[in-house]
């Protein structure tokens, strides 16, 4: 699908796509209970905090776990919906894990993470989906390039929407 433009830079997008849609869709999907629920930690300080939700983390599974089964239909090959659950659970445990730190420095709820904000979800996913599927180092160094421009420029439309609360 990628022959022509792009190729490599079209290879990679098209690789981690279901993590970008697992990472984005809880804004829209989330809400309501916390996964830690409302518990703190000894530190005084949420586990992870209000903004991680049960509802965010099945929505997020699930429009991921879609993109694969499009990629798959799109490209007649069931192996994508295998990859797509891999990078959507790599993309929701990463941001999870993401909370955990920013708690543990003390950086509130929706408060910036520069890097940690933009590129733990991506690193998780790629680290948890590489078993099964690699899309090679130099589509890794692309992911790792266009993430955080696209993760801001999409939070800001995002926030320009109405959708989210905070424009990064
Ligand atoms: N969201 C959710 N469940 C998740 C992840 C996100 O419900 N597992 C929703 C929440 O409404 C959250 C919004 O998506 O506020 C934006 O996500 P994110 O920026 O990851 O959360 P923050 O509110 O910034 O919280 P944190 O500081 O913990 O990252
Ligand atoms: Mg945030």
């Amino acid at each position: 699908m990628c022959d022509e433009l792009g190729g490599l830079i079209c290879r990679a997008i098209w690789f981690i796509l279901p993590a970008y849609v697992a990472n984005a869709s809880p804004v829209i999907l989330g809400g309501g209970r916390a996964v830690d629920g409302g518990k703190k930690m000894r530190d005084g300080r949420p586990i992870f905090g209000p903004g991680k939700t049960i509802r965010g983390i099945v929505g997020g599974m699930a429009a991921g776990t879609v993109t694969g089964i499009i990629q798959a239909l799109l490209t007649s090959s069931s192996q994508y919906i295998l990859v797509a659950i891999l990078l959507s659970a790599g993309a929701l445990i990463g941001d999870l894990l993401g909370s955990f730190i920013k708690r543990r420095l003390n950086i509130p709820r929706g408060g910036a993470a520069p890097l940690l904000d933009q590129l733990g979800f991506v690193i998780f996913a790629i680290l948890i989906a590489s078993p099964f599927m690699f899309p090679g180092w130099e589509a890794v160094v692309i992911i790792m390039l266009i993430t955080p421009p696209l993760h801001l420029a999409t939070n800001f439309i995002g926030y320009k929407m109405g959708v989210k609360s905070r424009p990064y």
